[in-house]
């Protein structure tokens, strides 16, 4: 039995350069241990998924470039320190990214929202834009794009798709998710070159229903329904 601060699970090889996993602690690995047990109570799925959120934003937020700040101490020093360049946005993907917006506001007092809602299209199969609201001034924020799973990859490149119509460069856009499926992340890397993805965990691969194995079944389902 290990006792290091190290989960037993190495990370795949090749993961693209623009991903960013949180560090695979023997913690995490327990985090996610709870949330993936179908034995896990809605409540606790709540709980632990909302810890491993505030990980995943904290994470996001490190990626946000900053410029110097200088400020004065109550010692009447001067302190030569940095702020974040520019003001921010969340993007939640419905219904699921919604269950992330309040690990973001924990952390970003007041952050602006906005919504995206994108179902598969009946008749061509493909993903299609329902819904979406954004704050007006998006074209001119960082945007933390919220989606708990990447599976197929599908939504979530719809999801930049209408945030690029909206005048949002792809370098300014930072996509959050718990888990990622390998082939999710190949498909939206080679898309998407330069935006980051902030991922807790990358999983197997994608069962015949599109699926992440092993995973954790229907965020959305464990979060507001079971
Ligand atoms: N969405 C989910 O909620 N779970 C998956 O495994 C894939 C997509």
């Amino acid at each position: 039995m290990s006792t290091t601060n190290h989960t037993s699970k190495a990370l795949p090889e090749n993961i693209p350069p623009n991903v960013i996993t949180l560090p695979q602690t023997a913690q995490l690995e327990a985090l996610y241990t709870i949330i993936r047990d179908k034995e896990t109570s809605r409540g606790d799925f709540i709980f632990y998924t909302d810890r491993i959120i505030r990980l995943l934003v904290e994470e996001g937020l490190n990626h946000l470039p900053v410029v110097p700040r200088t400020v004065e101490t109550p010692t009447g020093a001067k302190y030569e320190g940095v702020g974040f360049e520019g003001r921010i946005c969340g993007v939640s993907i419905l219904r699921a990214g919604e269950a992330m917006e309040a690990g973001l506001r924990e952390v970003c007092r007041s952050v602006r929202i906005g919504k995206i809602l994108i179902q598969r299209d009946e008749e061509t199969t493909l993903p299609k834009l329902f819904y979406s609201k954004f704050p007006s001034d998006i074209a001119s924020r960082y945007v933390l794009l919220l989606d708990p799973m990447l599976a197929t990859g599908g939504s979530a490149m719809k999801a930049v798709e209408v945030l690029q119509s909206e005048g949002v460069p792809e370098e300014r856009i930072i996509f959050i998710n718990l888990i990622s499926s390998p082939e999710g992340l190949k498909k939206f890397c080679e898309r998407f070159p330069s935006l980051k993805i902030i991922t807790g965990w990358i999983d197997e691969g994608l069962n015949e229903k599109a699926y992440i194995i092993p995973g954790l079944g229907d965020f959305g389902e464990r979060r507001y329904c079971q």
